[in-house]
């Protein structure tokens, strides 16, 4: 590897580090019980445990997963969809990959039947075995920088997510994927300042795709077979995350200490009004594997 790539890697790492590490039990204070940390579907529910689990079986659908399927988790999280997958629907076979190694920890911990799991970066990620069907839940975020679009290299880093998911997948597969989406540029100094520091303190190394990039660098490995958006999901999950760290202010603020739970109301805030303003959006794909592309 050269050193460049690997300085980038570590960067990654880095970053990572940053917005999961911070401790797995702050997290489950104001996650839903599986810790999923993505948009929920709301459809039929008010419920964050049972949006969250909607979501899951959307993702479900729309990577075709049936029982008999190898599976792989791209971005799994602290293990939620794993879970959901082995325990909910009987999967035998289920790979999650993250790059926290606080996330990690957490899916070795619960110990799921068939789950395997690598701490590893997706770009030096090869499996042993293809997968039948791919689930990507909100990893999509971190594949591009500010620096990678000021320098016109998000193209070709999405187009390098997309090609992987393919080769490492057998004919015929399907992949669900969900992914936040930059939409409206912000307009007032106050939403400019709010975002700039939620990408730098939170979620640094990252940035949301627009639609359309999503679009061209999927084109030539995989087919969209549907797409729906899911903008104000998004944004009740994250009123619904904020409602649950601000119940446990007392307790973050003494086990914390009081500047995280600052940050995170005002993250939290953030994405709300984002999402409420059209600045963020949220979109669930089904994609089919173009089982002829190089
Ligand atoms: C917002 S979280 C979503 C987690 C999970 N899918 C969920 O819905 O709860 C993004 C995930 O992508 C993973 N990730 C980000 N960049 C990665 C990379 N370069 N290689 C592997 N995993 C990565 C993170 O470690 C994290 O698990």
């Amino acid at each position: 590897m050269s050193s460049s790539k690997a300085d980038s890697r570590s960067d990654s790492r880095a970053d990572i580090a940053v917005a999961y590490d911070v401790d797995n039990e702050f997290f489950r204070l104001w996650l839903d019980r599986r810790m999923s940390y993505s948009c929920g579907v709301f459809d039929a529910t008010d419920d964050l445990d049972e949006a969250q689990q909607a979501k899951l079986g959307v993702m479900y659908d729309f990577a075709q997963v049936r029982p008999t399927s190898r599976v792989l988790d791209l971005g799994c999280g602290w293990g939620a969809n794993l879970e959901y997958l082995v325990r909910d629907r009987g999967v035998a076979e289920a790979h999650g990959i993250t790059l926290s190694r606080a996330q990690y920890g957490e899916v070795v911990r619960r110990r799921l039947p068939g789950v395997t799991a690598s701490c590893v970066d997706f770009l030096d990620y090869e499996p042993e075995n293809p997968f039948d069907a791919v689930i990507s839940i909100c990893m999509i975020e971190h594949v591009c920088s500010t620096e990678d679009i000021r320098e016109g290299r998000s193209a070709d880093k999405l187009g390098e997510y997309f090609r992987r998911a393919w080769r490492w997948t057998r004919p015929g597969a399907h992949f669900g994927l969900q992914t936040i989406l930059r939409d409206r540029v912000p307009r007032t100094r106050e939403d400019i300042r709010e975002i700039a520091w939620a990408s730098r303190e939170i979620f640094p190394g990252g940035v949301a795709p627009r639609i359309e990039e999503v679009v061209w660098a999927a084109a030539p490995y995989w087919e969209v077979v549907q797409m729906r958006t899911r903008r104000t999901d998004y944004q009740r999950t994250c009123a619904q995350w904020r409602t649950n760290l601000r119940r446990n202010e007392a307790l973050i603020r003494k086990q914390w200490g009081e500047q995280l739970f600052l940050d995170y109301d005002r993250y939290l805030t953030a994405c709300v009004n984002g999402f409420a303003r059209r600045q963020l959006s949220l979109a669930q794909w089904s994609l089919r594997r173009i089982d002829d592309a190089r």
